[in-house]
Parts: C-alpha cells; sequence; structure tokens
C-alpha cells in the first residue's frame, strides 16, 4: 500500500475535474486527479459542443482557452424550426451582445489534459476500485489501485467529479441528500458526420415525427441529432435510416440537407436530477456527479465548469485564510444557477420534443409556445439569456 497526501483529491477527469484541477494548480494548491477510463477513451467520447461565453472567458483567463479561441466557431443566433418554417433567435442581440462557441468538448478535455500533463502535477488514468472514506471528518481519504497496487490519498478536501455514474454521490450516508429527478420519454441519438454543416446557425426542430438538431464542430464536420426512444437500439438505425429520418425531420423547402460519411454514432437518454446540498462533510460534489439536465438546453458542460468555478475559489479562500465560509456557501451558491438550467433544458425538452401519443390539446400548446418565443421579442429574450447563459443569479 503507498500513501500520500495532497490538499484536493479529485475523483474523474471529465471537465470538471480537470478544470478544478487546473485552476488549483494556477493557486499553487496541491491535487491528485484519479480517472477509472483510459486517457484514450476520455479524449475520444464525443458529447457536448456549445460552450458559453462566459465559460470561454474562464478558460480563457486561465490559460485553457488559446486553442479555443483560435478554432472555436462564434455563434450569435440559432434557429428554431417548426410547422415548417425556420425563425432566427439573435442571441447577441437580445443578450447584451454575448455569444455562445461551439467547440467540442473532446477537445477542452484534451486541451485541459495536455495542461495538467504539462503541470507535471499528478493525474493518474485507469485506476480501479476507487472509494472515497471518512468524509465527515477533517482528513478525508482516497483509495485506489493503479498499476496493480493498493494506494491510499490523505485530503484535505475530496471534489468528486466522477460524473453521474461515479462512486462519489452513492458514498454518501442515506438520508443526507435530497434527490429531485425526472426522466423522459425520449432519448437522442447523435451522429458525427465528415460533410460540410448544411446551416450556419444550429436548427432545432420540432416535427411530427419528432424533434431534431442540426449542429456542428468544424466547417467540415457536422453534428446531428434525432430524437429517439431512450432505450433504443441503435443496431435499428443503420446511417441510411439516420439520414432519412434527419431529412425529413429538418427537410424545408428550397433548402437541402448535405450528408456524409458517418463516423461516430451514439444514443443518449434524457433525464433531470439535482441532489442537494451538493456536499457531505469535506466531500463536494461538482458537475453531472450532482446534477443531470437534459441536452436541449446545452447546459451540462456549462454548469460543471461554473461548479468547480466555486469550487476553486472557496478552497482557495480556505488554504489562504483558514476560513470555511466560502466552502459553506458552495452548495447554496451553485444551486441557484443549477435550478435555473434545469428548468429551462425542461421547458426546451417540452416545447421542443414529440412523445410517441401526443395529446392534440399539448401539441397545440407547443406549437403556440414556439410561436411566442419566435415573435415576442419578452419571450426570445428570455430563451436567449437564458442560452447564452446568465451572468447575475
Ligand atoms: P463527466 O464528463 O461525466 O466526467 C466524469 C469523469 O469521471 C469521467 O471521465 C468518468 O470516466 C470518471 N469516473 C466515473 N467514475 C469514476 C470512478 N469511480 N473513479 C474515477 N473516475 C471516475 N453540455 C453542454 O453544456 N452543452 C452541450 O451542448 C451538451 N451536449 C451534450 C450532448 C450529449 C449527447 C451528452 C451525452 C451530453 C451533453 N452535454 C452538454 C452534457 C455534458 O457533456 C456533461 O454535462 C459534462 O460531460 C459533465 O462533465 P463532468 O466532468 O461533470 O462529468
Ligand atoms: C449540441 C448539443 C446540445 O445538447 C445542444 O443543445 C446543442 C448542440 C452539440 O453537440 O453540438
Amino acid at each position: 500500500m503507498t500513501r500520500t497526501r495532497t490538499q484536493v483529491g479529485i475523483v474523474g477527469a471529465g471537465p470538471a475535474g480537470l478544470t478544478l484541477g487546473h485552476l488549483l494548480h494556477l493557486q499553487g494548491i496541491d491535487t491528485v486527479v484519479l480517472e477509472d477510463r483510459s486517457r484514450e477513451y476520455v479524449e475520444a467520447r464525443v458529447r457536448a459542443g456549445v460552450i458559453e461565453q462566459g465559460i470561454v472567458d474562464l478558460l480563457t483567463a486561465a490559460g485553457a482557452g488559446e486553442r479555443l479561441r483560435r478554432e472555436g466557431l462564434v455563434h450569435h443566433g440559432i434557429e428554431l424550426q417548426f410547422a415548417g418554417e425556420r425563425h432566427r433567435i439573435p442571441l447577441s442581440d437580445l443578450a447584451d451582445g454575448r455569444t455562445i462557441v461551439i467547440y467540442g468538448q473532446t477537445e477542452v478535455v484534451k486541451d485541459l489534459i495536455a495542461l495538467r500533463l504539462e503541470s507535471g502535477r499528478p493525474l493518474h488514468f485507469d485506476v480501479d476500485d476507487v472509494s472515497v472514506h471518512d468524509l465527515d471528518t477533517g482528513r478525508p481519504l482516497i483509495r485506489y489501485r493503479h498499476e496493480g497496487r493498493d494506494a491510499e490519498i490523505e485530503c484535505d478536501v475530496i471534489a468528486g467529479c466522477d460524473g453521474f455514474h461515479g462512486i462519489c454521490r452513492p458514498s454518501v450516508p442515506a438520508g443526507v441528500l435530497s434527490e429531485f429527478s425526472r426522466e423522459y420519454p425520449f432519448g437522442w441519438l447523435g451522429i458525427l458526420a465528415e460533410v460540410a454543416p448544411s446551416n450556419d446557425e444550429l436548427v432545432y426542430a420540432h416535427h411530427e415525427r419528432g424533434f431534431a438538431l442540426l449542429s456542428l464542430r468544424s466547417p467540415e464536420l457536422s453534428r446531428l441529432y434525432v430524437q429517439c426512444r431512450p432505450d433504443e437500439d441503435l443496431a435499428e438505425w443503420p446511417d441510411d435510416r439516420v439520414w432519412e429520418e434527419l431529412q425529413l425531420r429538418l427537410g424545408l423547402e428550397g433548402w437541402t440537407l448535405a450528408e456524409g460519411p458517418i463516423v461516430e454514432k451514439g444514443v443518449t437518454g434524457m433525464r433531470s436530477y439535482v441532489c442537494e446540498p451538493m456536499r457531505y462533510g469535506r466531500l463536494f460534489l461538482a458537475g453531472d456527479a450532482a446534477h443531470i439536465v437534459p441536452p436541449t438546453g446545452a447546459k451540462g458542460l456549462n454548469l460543471a465548469l461554473h461548479d468547480v468555478q466555486v469550487l476553486a475559489e472557496s478552497i482557495t479562500h480556505l488554504v489562504e485564510t483558514g476560513s470555511t465560509t466560502g466552502l459553506d456557501a458552495y452548495s447554496d451558491t451553485c444551486l441557484r444557477r443549477v435550478w435555473r438550467a434545469e428548468h429551462f433544458s425542461w421547458w426546451m425538452t417540452q416545447m421542443l420534443h414529440r412523445p410517441e401519443e401526443q395529446d392534440a390539446f399539448d401539441l397545440k400548446l407547443q406549437l403556440s409556445q414556439l410561436r411566442y418565443v419566435t415573435s415576442s421579442p419578452a419571450a426570445a429574450t428570455a430563451l436567449a439569456e437564458n442560452y447564452v447563459g446568465l451572468t447575475s443569479l
């Protein structure tokens, strides 16, 4: 058994864990980051692509935004399509000039891993049997196996950044956390295709066959989604069927969706989930470990990074002053933004998706809501300011 000490033990090298490690490194605070998957797996996991301006600013200020600034695509609007028409929501005009940047989560993760390796601070991939202990004491412990050896790290604080299926949240004793959740009868089948995006801006489409989304990763790479069942069998979706469905749902008079080779395909179920508080003793949960949103609002990655921004400041305050005031406020501070994003993502989801058996009244309500949001500047502004990320909460 090897025994070491660190100030902050970080479980999970997704966007939350890696960003936290980097922000603390900039403050001269020691961390160890543990990840149960391989570096190759983590770097190739295709997920989010929409980054709020506030998060671009955070990464830039932390020296992690150089490639993001160079290669990220700045967007000033999105389009909503329904009843055979497209309507533009001019995000920047409605939200004080703020923008979103299209840059893959895979790229954010690669940039952060490169910075971590450059810092020389420990980041261990392929660890097994991670467990957390003594959480309600001043010296919490992480145990794990790495390269065939058992190891134990004594920490001042543990950050649970291990995603929705991680071990940190389930390690909190029963009865401490309150959980709030909603399952949706929808999934998203997502593809990456080697073809120039057919539209300059994202298109969120409401269609009688179900929701579809046109997005992108670069001028040569399209990212597209179709609503499917949450447990959809990918084997039932050969490439031809995916394109056929996308053509139907995104189709518009006088516009064509260009097709190309599909290089990645996956299904994601949709759920909303929050646990409160995002803390137990010296364990602090951040990102998907504490909350999940359905992807329709493009909020998950952004929320994860907002959490660790607050957590890094709170830990720095503890290290510099010995005061736990920041850490004591961590959960409440984060939950204000979390619940705003939960509402926004739920609202976007119910406005745009088609349940298998849709009540005619519900359909009329959806269409009315879509018309309102695309015709009333007040309603469009509410969408825009949530989409680009609220600055004050
Ligand atoms: P994760 O990315 O899940 O990272 C957790 C890490 O912990 C993983 O690397 C995991 O392997 C590791 N881990 C798990 N268990 C252990 C363990 N026991 N020990 C050690 N390590 C462990 N969000 C947006 O903001 N915008 C979008 O456009 C968007 N689109 C999305 C589209 C799809 C299809 C999906 C699936 C998600 C999307 N999201 C989006 C959500 C976003 O991807 C997540 O919210 C984000 O990955 C959360 O980051 P995280 O670091 O908290 O968790
Ligand atoms: C993407 C993902 C989202 O969840 C979303 O709302 C918009 C775009 C994307 O992967 O590009």
